[in-house]
């Protein structure tokens, strides 16, 4: 790193304290920033690492309205819930605070009338949707209807959870309110939006062109958004849980919860140094990190920078590493189909196995594009390297010296020229994890922390000091005395990894700190030197264990599918002749394109026996467009046609919906005339 700076304050998202947290959310951001903050710590800089909660949106009011507790219930069960689990793994944060503390909502609402003040806002009256029962102004997600799209029932006003389309409230057909049921009507209402506009043409140099070392995700996505144009963003809403709005005539308006919540960071650095939190936020000495997941993205790198720069006294961010997303065994990870692993759950079922799961979601790290996390890769990694590799080494390395020596370091004698290799080999270990941390390549960088192991693995067994013992004693001393080297610079690299594993082996080893400065060097346990009692690093997982959470997650499939059917009961009868007019045909497929600017939609150009005809599908999630070229297909003919996308479309093609929501279209056994009817 460059000198320039002389402290870095590092943030991790505050995650919503509307549900535990999975190891989605370890390996995306807190598992990386603890081991970044680890590391300077190491190399004694001035570091700070702030966490906390995210205590306020419309999920925590949604959770509590269907759980009958208050929001502040909600985030006071899971604030707690979420830090203990952070704790448990060893993330070390130097303050975890929560939004919802005073400290919070002052330092918020002052931040948001100074900007207030300086006319950095401007206000907009708009229509939104009002529930005139409940007396109140209806979020996105409180109004749920028919999906334009799909025609699903119970689509939110921001998105259909059944085909996936982002959607805004007024596109939903027969809109109702969530909480009175009542139709919402139209109302006006009053908001302060922050000109992203104005503040385009910094944020284009500042990024694009100062920032150019940023992740590739990063950067690209920036400047997505910066070529599509910057909009005023509403920085208020309508809704009882939140932070004021601190202005006259503003009663019953909160602060947007994507505005307070990064001011939480300040808030909590505050928290903890409220005498020198400023020098965190403001000096240009100062740099400053934020780890976050991708969805974070645009919140990181262009909204909150515009507020800090609307301020004026606030430094902005240095870097923004952000990690892609994590799958579980294939599947998207999802709070409300609980397909996740849960952290207290982990620890339940892994109990001190912290280090495992750090070391394989680093080693698996989504840090260039999204990775899936299998139970199959997590045994192979902890049996494989883990236990085959570095256990094995130092686990040798400390026996040998028991038996030998009764746990003393013996001397180094001459060395030979594989010794100076090995040691060579060694001593670049340093550079070339630090190169890789500086630059966020943890993944990388654990995979050279690991390498010192197999240089030390291998060392020991082309020694073979087991046998060399009854030929050449001298000799054994001194590859015992390397091997112990090796495994004391191990503790000290692996400490921001596996910082459990680290603390273990320091004992074992006797030895009083770990700094980053004595990675490299052979004299880190003097001759004579006692250790402590060994005691095996890591240990084997059994096929048992990994069955039986690949069968909990089985388990969880089966119950969402059930409970896909459960929720989507078969419909009340109908007349025969209400069936009678539905005209269903077969029709072959002549072209199939994608639509521009619609993600999910492709154009079908179908043979139908007369005319071809035209019918645009949601199914660009589930088909290639080449896939389905050729295929026969069932749609329905007498559909009046509609608009998407400003594309008529003339009839429905049909789909069998499975319970994970992906679709499949229907087909025929045989192949058919063009036309046929389905009967
Ligand atoms: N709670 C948000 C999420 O989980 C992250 C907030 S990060 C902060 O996506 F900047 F607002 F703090
Ligand atoms: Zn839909």
């Amino acid at each position: 790193m460059e000198k320039k700076f002389k402290r870095t304050t590092v943030t991790s998202a505050l995650p919503y304290a509307n549900g535990p947290v999975h190891i989605g959310h370890l390996a995306g951001v807190y598992v990386p920033a603890d081991i970044y903050v680890r590391y300077l710590r190491l190399k004694k800089e001035d570091v700070l690492f702030i966490g906390g909660s995210d205590e306020h949106g419309v999920p925590i009011t949604i959770r509590a309205k269907k759980e009958g507790i208050t929001p502040q219930d909600v985030v006071d069960r899971y604030h707690t819930l979420i830090k203990d689990s952070f704790q448990e793994f060893g993330i070390s944060f130097d303050v975890y605070g929560r939004t919802s503390s005073p400290t919070h909502h002052k330092l918020a609402s002052d931040f948001f009338r100074t900007l207030y003040d300086k006319g950095e806002f401007i206000e907009k009256t708009s229509e939104q949707y009002y529930d005139e029962e409940a007396k109140t102004f209806l979020a996105d997600r409180y109004i749920t209807g028919e999906c334009p799209h799909c025609h699903a029932e119970g689509a939110y006003g921001d998105q259909c959870e059944k085909c996936g389309t982002s959607l805004s409230p007024t596109e939903l057909i027969n809109p109702k309110s969530a909480i009175s049921g009542a139709q919402p009507v139209m109302r006006e209402t009053k908001h302060w939006y922050l000109p992203l506009d104005k503040h385009e043409s910094w944020l284009r140099e500042w990024i694009l062109e100062n920032h150019k070392e940023w992740r590739h995700n990063v950067y690209g996505q920036c400047k997505s958004w910066l070529d599509m144009g910057l909009q005023p963003r509403a920085v208020s809403r309508d809704l009882d849980w939140g932070i004021p709005v601190p202005v006259e005539g503003a009663e019953g308006k909160v602060l947007y919860v994507w505005f307070d919540a990064p001011i939480g960071y300040i808030s909590n650095t505050k928290e903890l140094l409220p005498d020198s939190w400023e020098t965190w936020w403001k000096d240009p000495e100062t740099r400053l990190v934020h780890f976050i997941g991708k969805d974070n993205i645009v919140f990181h790198c262009i909204v909150f920078p515009a507020m800090l720069k609307a301020e004026g006294s606030y430094i902005l961010p240095d870097n923004v590493p952000s990690n892609e997303f994590l799958n579980l065994e294939g599947d998207k990870i999802s709070t409300s189909r609980n397909w996740a692993v849960w952290l207290h759950e982990y620890l339940h079922d892994f109990p001190g196995k912290q280090d495992v799961l750090r070391y394989v979601l680093t080693a698996n790290a989504p840090e260039t594009k999204d990775n899936d996390f299998t139970w199959k890769d997590f045994q192979a990694r902890n049996n494989n390297e883990l236990v085959a590799v570095y256990g094995n080494f130092v686990n040798r390395a400390l026996q040998l010296t028991q038996k030998y020596y009764d746990g003393e370091v013996p001397t180094v004698g001459e060395l030979t020229d594989y010794d100076r290799q090995t040691l060579a080999e060694f001593k670049d270990v340093k550079q070339k994890v630090e190169d890789l941390l500086d630059v966020f390549k943890l993944r990388d960088a654990q995979k050279e922390a690991m390498n010192l192991a197999r240089i030390g693995n291998k060392y020991i067994a082309d020694s073979e000091p087991w046998k060399v013992i009854k030929t050449d004693p001298e000799r054994v001393k001194t590859v015992i005395n390397i091997s112990l080297q090796l495994t004391a610079n191990l503790a000290v690299a692996f400490e921001p990894f596996l910082p459990f594993s680290s603390e273990k082996l320091r004992r074992m080893l006797n030895m009083t700190s770990f700094e980053w400065e004595q990675l490299g060097r052979t004299d880190l346990l003097p001759a004579g030197h006692k250790l402590a009692k060994p005691e095996l690093l890591f240990e084997k997982i059994e096929d048992e264990a990994i069955e039986a959470q690949i069968q909990k997650l089985l388990d969880t499939k089966k119950a969402n599918e059930e409970s896909h059917y459960r929720a989507n009961p078969i419909r009340e009868n109908i007349a025969f002749e209400d069936f009678e007019k539905l005209d269903i045909r077969v029709g072959t497929v002549l072209e199939c394109t994608k639509v521009p600017k619609a993600d999910k939609l492709l154009c079908f150009k179908i043979a139908d026996g007369l005319e071809n005809r035209t019918i645009v599908s949601g199914i660009a999630k589930h088909y290639k467009p080449e896939e389905l070229v050729g295929k026969q297909v069932c749609f329905i003919a007498n559909l009046a046609p509609r608009k998407l996308k400003g594309i008529e479309s003339q009839g429905m093609i049909l789909s069998a919906l499975n319970a994970d929501g992906t679709l499949s279209v229907i087909t025929t056994d045989r192949e058919v005339k063009p036309g046929s009817e389905v009967c």
